[in-house]
């Protein structure tokens, strides 16, 4: 099974960023904890960041007929991009949304998700954990389904 994470704008900051809200663990701890965490549920994971939404849309559409499985965390773009969601309908690809933070509990322009209205299931609040709960949700779903 075949896994793309995807983290968007500001995410390559992790450990420096806001620490009492994203935690200390720096981006590239947390790409060698999810690359552990999806080969022991059985995938073989890529993990890809960018700051521009753009480039997120590409990487997207990209994963069409090649990926099994995609856990996104849009950062910013979350609340603003149709664009990323309307790339998440075209692929057709079960996808999980992933917040670090727990967004409910923060400021009103983070109450919506666009990206969340294309993914079967949402993990926020669980810190860097919630990586490792999100790839846990799409093996189960994805060994399910087949
Ligand atoms: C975030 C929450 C977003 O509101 C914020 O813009 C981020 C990170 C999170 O992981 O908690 O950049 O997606």
């Amino acid at each position: 099974m075949k896994l793309l994470v995807i983290n968007g704008p500001n995410l390559n900051m992790l450990g420096v960023r806001e620490p009492d809200i994203y935690g200390r663990t720096t981006y590239p701890q947390l790409v060698e904890k999810i690359k552990t965490w999806g080969a022991e549920a059985g995938f073989e994971t890529e993990v890809y960041q960018s700051n521009h939404e753009g480039d997120l849309v590409d990487k997207i559409q990209s994963a069409y007929g090649k990926v099994d499985g995609i856990i996104i965390n849009p950062a910013a773009y979350t609340h603003t991009s149709v664009a990323i969601l309307d790339a998440l309908k075209t692929v057709s690809i079960p996808s999980v949304e992933i917040h670090i933070s727990n967004v409910r509990e923060r400021e009103d322009f983070r109450q919506i998700s666009y990206a969340g209205m294309a993914c079967f299931h949402t993990v926020m609040g669980e810190g860097i954990d919630g990586y490792h709960t999100a790839i846990e949700v799409l093996r189960q779903k994805l060994t399910q389904d087949t």
